[in-house]
């Protein structure tokens, strides 16, 4: 997943911010040539690539930090756009009373849409100050909200998932006729900043479900447990999920070594582009538990953003112990994941770095 920012003023330097935070490489262009960009890249360290506007225009997802009335200029020497992603992060404004500019009732979004044909649009970024947008997202007060709106549902996942990689709670507001609305310039989300309070938590009495000490309610079987578990990847809720897992989970991803730790397993997938680069959909054929451990048969879908889709039928059992799985284990063929894997990446569009 090959990603760029258009726009190096203080909303594409304050998006810069995050990606050099994650170390997840990025192309950031302006008017003034790669050469301009490179006290930026100085500064924010390796992730930033200084390029030229047409080498970042071919990206897989663009993000527009540019004028509103420079998003006609931008797009016009783009290559096709085939699906490919904008995160449209600009604000219609009209200058001479700081009012929103007058668009006929359409949303901004939908205009951009129109001048790059075969793009999918996601509003987001806009709706805070760039100040505050290039703050660490997650501080002792909580993660901080970015909205995002958008007409194709798996861009809108696509793009939370790396607003969540940054660190940030995303919220998808549904399409740009709806979402959008609320986000442009005017909208009633213009200029606020929200905090997502902590209630989330790695264990029930974290959440605050039960007390310290208290045992889950016995309600949840261990093949509950497990459909929990599997229908947050299903709807591709990755944090949610891998929330499940144990602080010491033994993940056991048979033709890989094995993985301990929540956190480090939370590393290999996120490595894997899980929740950005791709987005999963698991179906789970066959369920059933002998004593505390979960037999499971699925088919795991995982989406490319760039088209294409790895289909992969899996065997494997989950150890569920005090409301938490201890052992996960899954069985499939490498060599047909290979497979599918290398067919995704020849497809991909070739872009210089
Ligand atoms: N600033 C905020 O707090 C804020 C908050 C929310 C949303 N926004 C919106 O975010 C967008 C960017 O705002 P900003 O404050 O970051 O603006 P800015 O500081 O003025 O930066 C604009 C950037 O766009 C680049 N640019 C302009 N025309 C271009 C073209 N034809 N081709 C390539 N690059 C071009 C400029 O390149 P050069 O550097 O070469 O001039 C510059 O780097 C605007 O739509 C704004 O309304 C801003």
């Amino acid at each position: 997943m090959k990603y760029a920012i258009i726009g190096s003023g203080a909303i594409g330097t304050a998006i810069a911010r995050q990606f050099a935070r994650q170390g997840l490489p990025v192309q950031v262009a302006n008017t003034r040539g790669p050469a301009s960009l490179q006290a930026l890249a100085d500064e924010l360290g390796p992730s930033i690539i200084p390029a030229q506007l047409s080498d970042a225009l071919g990206a897989d997802m663009v993000f527009l930090a540019v004028p509103f009335d420079a998003v006609n200029a931008v797009l016009k020497g783009a290559p096709a756009w085939n699906q490919r992603i904008i995160i449209d992060t600009t604000n219609a404004i009209d200058f001479s009373d700081f009012s929103p500019a007058d668009l006929g009732g359409r949303p901004s979004t939908h205009l951009i849409a129109e001048a790059a044909p075969g793009a999918r649009l996601v509003k987001s970024f806009n709706t805070m100050f760039a100040k505050v947008l290039a703050r660490k997202p997650d501080d002792a007060s909580g993660r901080r909200v970015l909205y995002l709106s958008g007409d194709d549902q798996a861009a809108n996942t696509a793009v939370a998932g790396l607003i969540e990689r940054f660190g940030y709670a995303p919220i998808d507001l549904g399409p740009i006729a709806q979402g959008g609305l609320l986000q442009q310039f005017g909208g009633a989300l213009t200029t606020h900043s929200m905090i997502l309070q902590r209630q989330g938590g790695a264990s029930l009495p974290e959440m605050d479900i039960i007390s310290e000490g208290e045992q889950p309610a016995a309600a949840a079987t261990p093949v509950q447990i497990a459909e929990t578990f599997f229908a947050h990847w299903s709807n591709n809720r990755i944090d949610a999920a891998l929330g499940m897992l144990a602080k010491d989970v033994l993940y056991d991803n048979v033709p890989f070594p094995d993985i301990t730790g929540r956190a480090e397993v939370a590393k290999f997938h996120r490595g894997f582009g899980i929740g950005t680069e791709f987005l999963v959909d698991w179906t789970v054929t066959n369920i059933s538990a002998a004593g505390n451990v979960v037999l499971n048969e699925r088919v795991d879908i995982f989406k490319h953003a760039g088209g294409g889709v790895i289909s992969l039928p899996v065997m494997g059992t989950l150890t569920v112990e005090n409301g938490e799985i201890t052992v996960w284990r899954d069985y499939f063929d490498a060599a047909d994941f290979d497979r599918q894997l290398a067919a995704i990446k020849a497809r991909q569009p070739q872009t210089s770095a």
